[in-house]
């Protein structure tokens, strides 16, 4: 076994993010003026394989994606992968020797070795001894970590996979934005479009705070599709809390709706993405008596805060909120949830498309449907004119509701 590094594990911590809750183990080098961390998502088996992600640190491609780097890109897959496994651990590995010239350089560049010897003794203090390890399919052979036994590699997703080829759901997409300003000429309310992803049993989520990838890699590349059609995109304060999205338009080319945030009370945190990241200027929809004081906050971070009447059922009034929308400029409404807004907007009855992605997968998790919706004389709420597209695996129906 190769010499043992001098490392030094300093303390620990923990914070919740995008890609939920992580434990977070600082290893200093006694010697040189670097620091590793070690990222832990859930609880370790006490045995057999952990999935590991490797990552050496890279400003190039984490902070700016320059060139050909792919570290950037490279890093938010292993994130997302461990997310959605829920376990196991990411080693972020600081740079031996960074030339100071070049600070920004890729280190795929260097023809430094990828510290096997300190990642395997990070492994080693944290009691592992086996790993599934999660690699770039372009890369050549991981590196041999002494001590630790790699039982396979994990493929990483790092392309997103082609817009699904169907010509008909593209022209519908291409049609949407002439639609959305013909209508709120007529109405002067931005055209709705309420989207979700679900099970086969009707889950949106696996349970309150645990987000889960549901829809499958063609899909979500549909849904960023659809949101790049949308002048803007509505959540409830509940999904802002429990998944902290970003709602951006990342997989296909096209500009990010503007956020719109239900939030009677000003819970908005400073830390949430819709703050923080793209300059979006989000839209937040509050009451009459939420604190003043929230609201200076959030305006200094950027956002527009809207204070509006509240509906009969005490949540923001959905007219009122669509109509000064549409005076800010908002022709096509995305709303993406959770499940008392999707619930709110159908009781209103102020949807005017539904787009749903099916994907087979069972759940049993957070229903789509907060409660019964008041269906008088047991007519429900169908879809008419409905078309069914199949995207990758998922089955995305899009039609309009019909109350009749
Ligand atoms: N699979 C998917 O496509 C998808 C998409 C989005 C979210 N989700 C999931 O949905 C879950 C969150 O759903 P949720 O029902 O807890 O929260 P939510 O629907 O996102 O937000 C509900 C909150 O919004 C505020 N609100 C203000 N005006 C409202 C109105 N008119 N109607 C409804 N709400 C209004 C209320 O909080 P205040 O009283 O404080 O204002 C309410 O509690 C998460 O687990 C998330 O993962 C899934």
């Amino acid at each position: 076994m190769s010499q043992i590094p001098e490392l030094l594990r300093q303390g620990e911590s923990r914070f919740a993010s995008a890609w939920g809750e992580w434990r977070v183990i600082p290893f200093a080098h006694r010697e040189r003026p670097r620091q590793h961390l070690a990222l832990i998502r859930g609880d370790l088996p006490p045995s057999g394989d952990v999935l590991l992600g490797l990552h050496r640190r890279c400003p190039a491609g984490e902070i700016l994606r320059a060139g050909t780097c792919r570290c950037g890109a490279r890093l938010e897959a292993t994130l997302a992968a461990l997310a959605q496994a829920e376990t196991g651990v990411l080693l972020y590995l600081d740079l031996p020797g960074t030339p100071a010239a070049a600070p920004l350089e890729c280190p795929l560049s260097h023809s430094d070795p990828p510290l096997p010897e300190e990642a395997a003794f990070i492994l080693r203090h944290l009691g592992i001894a086996s790993v599934r390890l999660l690699s770039d399919p372009a890369e050549a052979a991981p590196p041999h970590l002494p001590g630790i036994a790699v039982t396979a590699r994990v493929p990483l997703l790092l392309e997103a996979p082609p817009f699904p080829g169907d010509a008909a759901l593209k022209a519908r997409l291409a049609g949407l934005p002439e639609a959305a300003r013909r209508l709120r000429r007529s109405q002067g309310r931005p055209l709705v479009t309420l989207t979700y992803a679900q099970s086969l049993d009707g889950s949106i989520a696996a349970r309150p705070g645990h987000p889960l990838a549901i829809s499958g890699p063609a899909s979500q590349t549909f849904t960023h599709a659809l949101r790049a059609v949308h002048d803007a995109i509505l959540v409830g304060i509940g999904t802002v809390l429990a998944d902290n999205p970003a709602l951006t338009v990342r997989l296909v080319p096209g500009s990010h709706p503007r956020p719109v945030i239900m939030d009677t009370r000003l819970r908005l945190p400073a830390y949430a993405r819709l703050l923080r990241e793209g300059r979006r200027h989000p839209v937040v929809a509050t009451s009459e008596q939420a604190p003043p004081e929230r609201q200076a906050e959030l305006e200094d971070l950027g956002a527009t805060v809207l204070r509006l009447p509240v509906g009969p059922n005490g949540g923001i009034h959905l007219p009122a909120l669509l109509a000064r929308l549409a005076e800010l400029g908002v022709a096509a409404l995305m709303v993406e949830g959770g499940a008392q807004v999707i619930t709110s907007f159908l009781n209103s009855r102020l949807v005017d498309q539904v787009v749903v992605t099916v994907a087979p997968i069972l759940v049993g998790g957070v229903r789509v449907l907060d409660g019964y919706l008041p269906a008088a004389e047991r007519r429900f709420p169908r879809l008419a004119g409905v078309a069914y597209y199949q995207v990758g695996e998922d089955l995305v129906l899009w039609g309009a509701p019909s109350w009749s």
